[in-house]
């Protein structure tokens, strides 16, 4: 790959340890996808974030970076956390919460934003056609989909280093014609609710694999997207697909999806008809709309005395949204950002079954937290939260 004079230095050490260490992986990263140089980017996302998944040997390679001159050189936005600071770290040990503020203490030292969200489109929204280095698979598959950025996929070292570099390598879908569709899904059912979207994501992301799919017949509103995005992102490695589909693509391998494949993978995300533990909306974290109609689904109702209701987004949006998270509040839910199920410990909250509308949540919680889940669109789920 080449490399500029500066790129060289970097990678002799002549910018300090981090800024060596983070261009030999992107370089390694560049020779490995024979990538010819590596590009600028507007923005990192990164992952590796929640002390749940990282453990103490990460926070030892953070202080190790933060101190020998790590700095982010674009703008450097971070994923959520194992837990926030309101509501969780109260109910988890002092020890927990004291390592999750180390590890976001170490990412401030880099000057890297402590967004601690998985949608950063929607406090700062990438332009069509810059290039980003992300490294959350919903918000990849989001931004390049929706936005129409472009960014692979990237693992949480690959993240960080584009962050204190300022650059990625120039391969996979940062050019043009690795963003041509090479699969043609034709959807001939019409999807009803989130979760469906969310259903369908599951059931293309298992037959697509890595394959950029254009698909006819899809239409939505970029909450539908989001959900279908981020659950075909989990079941397979799609880092972009196309909506709508072009006489040209008629030749390409095509899969039909009829209704009884949403409804097959749909029930095959439900793995308990019990009443819930825990009521979960925001994966990925809720758009201002999202929490309004959560809201307004909650009016005139109480969650039940033996359901927890959480809706997750980001704090820009708890924000924004102040008159809902208070209509929310005041039915006995919790607003809470920062976090999520899957990156907290929600076993040890004693939650044993969780209802979500998220087909992504619904793919991992039963590996990743150990409990039994239900697909349900959300006002369902509002219902399951006070009937119970
Ligand atoms: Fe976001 Fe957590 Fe879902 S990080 S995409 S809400 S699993």
């Amino acid at each position: 790959m080449y490399l500029t004079k500066q790129e060289e230095r970097m990678l002799d050490g002549e910018h300090g340890w981090a800024n060596q260490i983070s261009m030999k992986i992107l370089v390694r990263l560049g020779d490995l996808f024979r990538a010819t140089k590596l590009i600028p980017v507007q923005s990192a996302h990164l992952s590796g974030v929640s002390y749940k998944h990282l453990g103490d040997a990460a926070i030892e390679f953070l202080n190790e970076l933060a101190t020998h001159g790590g700095k982010a050189k674009t703008l450097a936005t971070l994923n959520p956390s194992s837990l926030d600071q309101e509501i969780l770290a109260k109910r988890y040990s002092k020890e927990r919460s004291a390592k999750q503020k180390e590890i976001i203490k170490l990412y401030g030292k880099m000057c890297i934003q402590p967004t601690l969200t998985c949608t950063p489109y929607y406090l700062q929204t990438p332009k069509a056609g810059q290039h980003l280095a992300w490294a959350e698979s919903s918000a990849v598959i989001y931004a390049n989909s929706v936005l129409k950025a472009w960014t692979n996929r990237e693992g949480a070292p690959s993240a960080l280093a584009a962050a204190l570099v300022g650059k990625t390598p120039n391969y996979g879908v940062h050019q043009p014609e690795n963003r041509q569709p090479n699969a043609l899904v034709r959807l001939e059912t019409k999807l009803q609710t989130e979760a469906d979207y969310g259903a369908l994501g599951i059931h293309l992301g298992k037959l697509l694999k890595e394959k950029i799919p254009a698909i006819d017949g899809l239409s939505g509103s970029d909450d539908e997207l989001k959900q279908l995005g981020a659950a075909m992102a989990s079941s397979g490695m799609t880092a972009l697909f196309h909506i709508g589909a072009s006489s040209k693509q008629t030749k390409l391998e095509t899969i039909s999806v009829e209704a009884k494949d949403i409804e097959e993978t749909a029930s095959s995300l439900c793995t308990t008809d019990q009443p819930p533990d825990l009521v979960f909306i925001g994966c990925p974290h809720c758009s201002i709309n999202e929490v309004r109609n959560v809201a307004c689904a909650l009016k005139g109702k109480k969650v039940h005395r033996d359901a927890e209701l959480w809706v997750c987004t980001s704090r820009h949006v708890k924000e924004s949204a102040k008159t809902y998270v208070d209509i929310i509040q005041r039915a006995g839910g919790n607003v809470l950002c920062d976090t999520c199920v899957l990156v907290t410990w929600i076993k040890d909250l004693g939650v044993d079954t969780v209802m979500t509308n998220s087909a992504k949540t619904a793919f991992y919680a039963p590996t990743l937290n150990d409990v039994d889940v239900a697909l349900r669109p959300m006002k369902h789920c509002i219902d399951a939260a006070c009937q119970h």
